[in-house]
């Protein structure tokens, strides 16, 4: 299986020209590498002058043909009408926004819902904020698990239907919190296993969190995730195609 290694840009760059700077310098190399499946979320802006595969969140119910009365939102219908393949639901910075109320689980499943309908992948993302020694954040992720995904319907979790993978990010790990340090390959195994206990089902995991080509290969190998959620060090290329050349050094 492929490793599926996800660039989440967040809010940058802040023009067009430097999106294609990235995207293309990126993309030159991708495209060589076999065993591995780069997706590149960019703002929803730029999606359609970049062909861009992710994107970095939708709206949570696809409207009626004609459209709906929500402004400013993005339909999964519309990502897919424009090509793009992946969607990630559930990020942290939407859960817990620095200003106003963030997602809820019950709109996060829904988001998930609407997007599987649509035919588009769900890259959904849990973790927990904190992590205490009486393996407290193990039910915190199992419970956003279980909420996330209630009442999704059994063929998207298997081949062909399937399109959910999990993106087990600890919000602390993020690199735009204080303090902010990556996981460690042991504890994120340990995650991983866990994971697919309460799944029952073999998706992929990928971890995320402060991933940079130092630490790219042990989440891979030793703590044995499908692929990586990769933030900051997606916005400079070089540091970005060593990962994905890391990748794509799996057996
Ligand atoms: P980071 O971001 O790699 O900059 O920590 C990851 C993410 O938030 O998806």
């Amino acid at each position: 299986m492929k490793k599926i290694i996800i660039a989440n840009w967040k809010l940058n760059p802040q023009t067009l020209k430097e999106a294609k700077r990235i995207f293309n310098s990126v993309k030159k190399v991708a495209g060589r590498l076999s065993k591995v499946e780069t997706v590149i979320c960019p703002p929803f802006v730029y999606l359609s002058a970049l062909r861009a595969t992710g994107a970095q969140d939708v709206f949570y119910e696809n409207p009626p043909a004609g459209g709906g009365a929500y402004t400013g939102e993005i339909s999964a219908a519309m990502l897919k009408n424009l090509g793009v393949k992946y969607v990630i639901i559930g990020h942290s910075e939407r859960r817990y926004p620095p200003v106003g109320g963030g997602e809820t689980d019950e709109i996060i499943n829904k988001k998930i819902k609407t997007t599987l309908e649509a035919g588009l992948k769900v890259v959904f993302c849990v973790g927990e904020k904190k992590r205490d020694g009486e393996d407290e954040y193990l039910n915190f992720v199992r419970n956003q698990i279980k909420e996330g995904f209630k009442n999704i319907p059994k063929k998207f979790f298997n081949p062909p239907a399937g399109g959910l993978i999990i993106a087990y990010e600890p919000v602390w790990a993020i690199s735009s919190q204080k303090r902010a340090k990556a996981d460690n390959p042991e504890s994120a195994f340990k995650m991983a296993i866990f994971i697919k206990r309460v799944l029952l089902q073999k998706i992929p995991i990928l971890y995320g969190g402060s991933v940079s080509p130092e630490n790219a290969g042990g989440f891979l190998f030793k703590a044995g995730m499908n692929g990586l959620l990769v933030g900051g060090q997606s916005l400079i290329p070089e540091n970005f195609i060593k990962i994905l050349k890391i990748a794509n050094n799996t057996k």
